[in-house]
Order: C-alpha cells, then structure tokens, then sequence
C-alpha cells in the first residue's frame, strides 16, 4: 500500500519541524507549505515535499494529494509589535487556510482522513485566574482569545464537511531547537535568569515530544474530535519554571523580577503574554488515551538541556 500523504501548513516551523520527522519515522509521506517558495513552485528534498504558497492562496495539487492535513501556520504572536496590521495578519493567517481548504474540498468533493489544526491556550485569554480551564470554557473577549475564537470556527468549517477534526489548545511547547525555552536559554546558562513580574502567572508547558505525540494521536485515531488542551496540567508558575531551570542549568536565581511595567514599556499589549498565565486541564486528551512521556517539569527540561 502506498505511504499516506500528511500535508503540514508551516510545517517548517518548530512543531511542524519535529511532527514532520515523526510521522516519517512511521512511514507517513510529508508535503509542507511554505512561504519559502514561490507560490506555483514544487520541490522534493530528502522524500520531503514543500509547495510554495501564501496563506491567502492554498495549492490545490497539494489538497487533492493529501490524505490528511495539520494546520500549523501562522504569523508569530510574540515577535512583533501588536500594531493593527499584525494583529490582522495574526488571525489572517491562521484563519483563511482553513476557510480556503474547506472550500478546496467541497468544490472537488475530496476527503480527508482528519483535519488536525493548532489552536492555543490564549483561547482563555491572557489572565492569570485561580480557574483550571477545560475545553468547556468560552473564549476570552481579548486578543487572544478573539484569535483563539476565530482560527477554531475557521477550522470547524472543515469539520462541516463530516471530516474529523481535531484542535489542540497548545500550551508553552519546551524544545531546544525554538520557541520559549530557546529564548529564554542565554540569559539562564549565564546565570541571569529573572522572574517575570509578580512571577505567580501560571506557565502551561508541554514538552515538544509530548506535543508531537499528540499530533500523532489526533491524527491517527479516531476517537479524537474537537478541541483538546495540549499542556501539562501542573501548579507551575512562571518564578517556579525560572527557579527549575535554572537548577537543572545548575546556575543561580537571584536576579530580581522584571517589573512589569518596564515590560508593558518595551513590549507593550503582547507583555501580557508574559505577565498573565493560567492552568489548563489535561483530562480530556488523557481520557482519549494520550499518555504524558513529560509531566515532571525538572525531568522535562533534563531531557531537553542534556540531550
Ligand atoms: N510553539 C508554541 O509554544 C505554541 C504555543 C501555542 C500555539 N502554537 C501554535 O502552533 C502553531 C505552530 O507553532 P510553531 O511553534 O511551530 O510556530 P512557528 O515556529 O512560528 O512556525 C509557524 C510557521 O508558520 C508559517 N507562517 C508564518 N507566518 C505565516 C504567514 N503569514 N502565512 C503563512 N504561513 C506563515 C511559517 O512557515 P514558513 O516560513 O515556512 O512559511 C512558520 O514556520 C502556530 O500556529 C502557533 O501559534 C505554538
């Protein structure tokens, strides 16, 4: 039988990147969008296939190839300034490929396996509460949460169609090779790690491999259908994460805290992202029989420092 064909939107970033080299390692056959290309251009590397696109224009020969696709693209929420025109492009781009796949797969009547697309845990806004969110939760009227809204509705388009689809409310992905961690890392090895603010903002993590593992989950097994957090539900706040990895980096933790106010300066509406946190539950994910490789944050961050 041939290998099935999983097309990745951003595949090339961070979890796109490791999701790509797990489904290969189990035979799978991977196609990846990316704006490295040209829109209309093709390329073959390493039995790896890239399309070039933008994500107002899906390809079609890429759909009409695939048996299942993951969502993962979108412009980086934390890189930027929030000015109107980013915050657009922050929704555009998560948004539109799903509307335009769903409208691909109606107008050629194609279907896919499952239809796997990234959310995140801003869904519940940028707030530090006492609440362990659950997927029954609405979304927050804030940036994020407006985000959140939107990319999910877009997604539950394709679901319309009688496609399973699978949403997964990320969390902080842990990796070596990108995201938090790797920002936070040089200040850390030098011993120069700070708390963030009151530092009691909760901090979901999930360890990269734990998240792939999900993506592989959602993908293959049926039972998987609508949103699941995809964080470890732990009491770990954003001083207690510093304080860890520090020990695991055996470095001290003296700094003092980053006032927020100079964040909310220098960063300005997306210090939010730093100062607010709240816990997420995993019960859902886990009762659809995911198991955690990664619950322990100290044996987590061990994995990833001393690979
Ligand atoms: N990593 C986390 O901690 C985390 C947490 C919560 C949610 N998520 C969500 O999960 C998804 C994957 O995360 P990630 O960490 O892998 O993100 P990432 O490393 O930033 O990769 C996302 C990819 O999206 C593509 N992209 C960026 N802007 C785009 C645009 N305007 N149009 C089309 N494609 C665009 C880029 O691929 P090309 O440059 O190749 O085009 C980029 O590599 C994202 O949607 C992210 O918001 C991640």
């Amino acid at each position: 039988m041939p290998a099935k064909t999983i097309l990745i939107t951003g595949g090339r970033g961070l979890v796109g990147r490791h999701l790509a080299k797990a489904l290969e390692a189990k035979g799978y056959r991977v196609a990846v969008l990316t704006r490295s290309l040209a829109p209309g251009r093709r390329e073959e590397r390493a039995g790896r296939f890239f399309y070039g696109w933008t994500h107002e224009q899906m390809p079609e020969e890429a759909v009409l190839e695939a048996d299942a696709v993951v969502h993962l693209a979108g412009a980086n929420i934390f890189d930027r300034r929030w000015m109107p025109a980013r915050k657009q492009l922050i929704i555009d781009s998560r948004v539109k490929p799903s509307l335009q796949l769903a409208e691909i797969l109606r107008r050629r009547g194609k279907k896919l396996e499952a239809y796997v697309s990234a959310s995140a845990v801003g869904y519940y806004g940028m707030i530090t509460s006492e609440e362990i969110f659950t997927e029954e939760h609405p979304p927050a009227d804030d940036f994020t949460g407006l985000t959140g809204r939107l990319w999910e509705e877009a997604a539950d388009e394709v679901a319309r169609l009688g496609i399973r689809t699978v949403k997964l409310r990320t969390g902080i992905a842990l990796a070596q090779d990108g995201g938090a961690l790797r920002k936070m890392l040089p200040a850390f090895r030098l011993g120069l790690g700070a708390p963030i603010g009151s530092g009691r903002q909760y901090f979901p993590w999930i360890h990269i491999r734990d998240l792939t593992g999900m993506y592989l989950l959602a993908l293959e097994s049926e039972g998987l259908e609508g949103a699941y957090n995809a964080a470890v539900q732990s009491d770990t706040t954003s001083r207690l994460f510093g304080a860890v990895l520090a020990k695991v980096l055996r470095r001290p933790y003296f700094m003092p805290a980053i006032p927020g106010s100079l964040l909310h300066l220098i960063l300005g509406e997306r210090a939010q992202l730093l100062l607010e946190g709240s816990r997420v539950s995993a019960e859902k994910i886990k009762k659809a029989g995911f198991v955690f490789d990664f619950e322990e944050l100290s044996l987590g961050l061990e994995d990833l420092i001393c690979m």
